[in-house]
């Protein structure tokens, strides 16, 4: 087993996956354009079918005017915390590929922008930041304001950052601040076909 502050996994796994959680105690500190586009070579090299590299990301520095554009899509409750945020990103994926040519559906893009999220916010660990996902916010919105054209999925929003004071948050939040436990590995892997109800 590994342990990491309040974690501890029942098999021994790399402590990064433990390092990594979703902190909504915020410092409000600027992000370096080097360290995003770290974080985004990260992302590059996630896997995907077909090496179709499905996902893309609509950024903003906090203090630029390209903030408000993702910030006002939130909603209330994550404003509420994710104002302190040093970056916010829409992560979108593109739904066809084209593996011989021609573009035909991906059965999988959701899937692949899933790995572009999972490296990026494990790239953000080990650096020192945190990366928190988000689906409270407005997709719809997202897709006509940010110019996301047909043929595209806006999947998530994420917050980067680095760690703040959590006596800052509402006390609802404050209470939640600490990294998560995890159902056991039994609970979701089976072996030769899904268990009967
Ligand atoms: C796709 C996705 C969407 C999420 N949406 C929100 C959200 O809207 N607001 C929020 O505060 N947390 C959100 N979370 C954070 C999850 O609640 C968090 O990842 C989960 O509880 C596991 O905790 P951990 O990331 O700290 O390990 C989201 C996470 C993911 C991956």
């Amino acid at each position: 087993m590994t342990s990491f502050e309040s974690r501890t996994s029942d098999y021994p796994i790399e402590r990064i996956f433990l390092e990594r959680w979703s902190p909504r105690a915020l410092a409000g500190v600027p992000m370096d354009h080097e360290t995003l586009m770290t974080i985004f070579e990260a992302a590059r090299w996630a896997p995907s079918s077909y090496n179709s590299q499905p996902w893309r990301y609509i950024y903003a520095h906090r203090d630029t005017p390209a903030w408000a554009g993702l910030f006002n899509l939130l909603v209330e409750g994550n404003q509420g915390w994710a104002r302190d945020a040093s970056v916010l990103i829409v992560a979108i994926s593109k739904t066809t590929m084209s593996p011989r040519g021609e573009e035909v559906p991906s059965y999988s893009h959701s899937f692949d922008a899933g790995s572009g999220w999972q490296n990026l916010a494990l790239q953000a660990t080990a650096m020192g930041w945190f990366a928190h996902g988000m689906v409270g916010f407005d997709m719809a919105r997202a897709a006509s304001e940010l110019g996301i054209p047909d043929g595209y999925k806006v999947e998530s929003a994420i917050a980067l950052g680095k760690l703040g004071d959590k006596s800052k948050l509402p006390e609802h939040f404050q209470k939640m601040e600490q990294p998560n436990d995890r159902n056991p590995v039994s609970s979701f892997a089976f072996e030769g076909r899904f268990p009967a109800a």
